[in-house]
């Protein structure tokens, strides 16, 4: 299956309470719905554990579809604190972030993990949107290319495709998320190359573009959409500040389709 409409993701993080999310699904529901061309791009959000089921309701019949910020790597079972792709499933998530560098850096979540929670999702109908990126160090070290290779053969290892999964790797480089300064339209596209070679190592060629697709988040806003997405390997964006407003999600949107 060719997904040809660029794919937005709403990162909410732990930004809104339940009310607040409410409150956001609203507006945006109803800005979503006076878009003209909302055919022509497709539309995820992730809102925190205790808000999914509430924002569900919301977005319900409205295209509008719903994402996790994590998800544990077992199904069912004594795991205190943990919800599970079966859980997200039932309540209509169709996506889950797996790997952000906020995990990674404040949990402790590591390559082995992260590759046990995107089996997890697969197995469990749930496109798994893999965050792989640099660090400052990392990144003057010289060493962006081989993190991003590693990150993303380490996360996918063993990761079967059939022509009806999806998986999303996001280039997030790290010390970008936040600040409100992406990096080039240049550094984005050789991003998506080096994941899109790593992804060609590790799987057939042919996956590209079909079960693997690759998207830029980091910093993204209205301004500057259009040039980190020049790359036709880039798919998609995923937005975290920007997106906290339904206005400025939308007309980040509007910039690109
Ligand atoms: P940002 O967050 O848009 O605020 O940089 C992006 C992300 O963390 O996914």
């Amino acid at each position: 299956m060719k997904r040809t409409q660029p794919l937005f993701i709403a990162n909410w993080k732990m930004h809104f309470t339940l009310r607040q999310s409410i409150a956001q699904a609203e507006a945006l529901r109803a800005a979503w719905e006076d878009f003209p061309h909302a055919r022509d791009a497709e539309l995820v959000v992730c809102p925190s554990f205790d808000a999914i089921a509430a924002v569900a309701d919301i977005f319900e019949g409205s295209g509008i579809m719903l994402g996790a910020q994590d998800m544990f790597w077992k199904d069912t079972g004594a795991y205190t604190g943990e919800v599970s792709g079966r859980m997200l499933g039932e309540i209509g998530c169709q996506y889950v972030i797996l790997g952000h560098s906020e995990r990674r850096r404040t949990v402790g979540e590591h390559d082995d993990m992260i590759n046990l929670k995107v089996h997890a999702a697969i197995r469990n109908n749930i496109i798994p949107i893999l965050c792989v990126g640099e660090t400052y160090e990392e990144r003057t070290g010289g060493r962006t290319d081989h993190v991003l290779a590693r990150q993303v053969a380490a996360g996918l290892k063993d990761v079967q495709l059939s022509n009806h999964h999806h998986v999303y790797v996001a280039y997030e480089p790290v010390w970008v998320i936040g600040t409100g300064h992406a990096v080039t339209g240049a550094d984005a596209t050789h991003a998506a190359q080096v994941i899109a070679q790593a992804l060609i190592d590790s799987h057939q060629a042919g996956m590209i573009g079909r079960s693997l697709h690759v998207i830029y988040g980091g910093s993204v806003d209205e301004m500057n959409i259009r040039s980190l997405l020049t790359s036709p390997l880039l798919a998609g964006s995923l937005i975290g500040t920007a997106s906290l407003s339904h206005v400025r999600l939308m007309n980040i949107i509007r910039a690109v389709v």
